[in-house]
This record gives C-alpha cells, structure tokens and sequence, in this order.
C-alpha cells in the first residue's frame, strides 16, 4: 500500500510580507548571525525566539577547533532558552543564514537534520505547535507551522 505524506509551507518573496513580529524575529536573528563565531565553515547562522509572554532570545552558531563540538544556532539558543524558562512556551522559531561574503542568490538556510531533532523535543515537551521560518539574508523566508512538518516520522518521548 502505498502512502504519502505531504506538508505544507509558506513562501514570502521578500521580508516585507511578514507580520510585524515576523518582522521583528528576522531582524533578531540577522544581527544574531553577526556575531556568530564560524572561523572554520565562514557560515554564519542566527537564530531568534518567540517565546509566550512576548519575548525574543536569539543566538548563533558556535564553531570549534575539533569540528563536532560546535554547534548550530538553533541548537545553541533553543537550548539556552529551555535551560533559563523552562516552563515558557516556545511560539516562534526564526533562523537566518549564509555564508559570510553573502550572494544574492543564496537560498534560504532549512535547518540541519539533528536541530530539527533537537527543536522537536520541544514541540513535543510543549504540547503546541511552533512556527518554525528560515530565510537566507536576501529577504525570501519559508514558514512551516510545526518542527514535525520538517521531520516526517519524527521520534519522540511517545515510543519510549
Ligand atoms: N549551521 C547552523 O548553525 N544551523 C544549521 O541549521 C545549518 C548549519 C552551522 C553549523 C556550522 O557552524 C556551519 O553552519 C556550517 O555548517
């Protein structure tokens, strides 16, 4: 029998179509990436916050000497925003990245397979949704309502 899975997602042109507090995260997350720490990859990520009482945390990739200690932007905020407001709900995701001499052309960055992993422990933990959005630094942004429409047959805490 054969299945299929289909997600859904949106596509803004240019950042201009978003909300104001779309607006607001891209804006977080590109002055985020200014301050990444990529001396090895020149990729530079940031990534911003939403969380349910109105505040926006954001970070950026951390690089290190012995490559696969470092760490995604997402990874390196999620993880700090789950470690100081635990009980906070995470509303919106928003990550922004490129290469450090950017191109125009660059597309929007998607997450890495093991962040999706990482950012669905939340969705999970929360029990709602996040709207999760990538763009490169030329203004196009794709939205996906959820981390699981990233992760079709995602693990979770459900089958341990
Ligand atoms: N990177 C992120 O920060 N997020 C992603 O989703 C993709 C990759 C970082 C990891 C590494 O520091 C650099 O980009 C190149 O892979």
């Amino acid at each position: 029998m054969k299945k299929d899975i289909q997600i859904s997602y949106e596509y803004f042109k240019n950042s201009s179509e978003l909300s104001d507090i779309e607006k607001q995260l891209f804006e977080r997350a590109k002055e985020a990436r200014e301050n990444a720490y990529a001396p090895y990859s020149q990729f530079l990520v940031g990534c911003s916050v939403l969380l349910e009482n109105g505040e926006i945390y954001s970070g950026n990739n951390q690089e290190n000497a012995a490559y696969p200690s470092g760490l995604c932007a997402e990874r390196t905020t999620v993880f700090w925003v789950a470690a100081n407001f635990p009980d906070l709900k995470i509303e919106k995701i928003f990550v922004v990245g490129g290469p450090k001499e950017f191109h125009e052309k660059n597309p929007p960055i998607p997450p890495c397979g093991a962040c999706r992993q990482s950012l669905m422990e939340y969705e999970t933990k929360q029990n709602e949704n996040i709207d999760l959005y990538f763009s490169s630094m030329n203004e196009e942004v794709v939205k996906v309502h959820a981390v699981k429409d990233l992760l079709p047959f995602y693990f979770d805490s459900t089958f341990l």
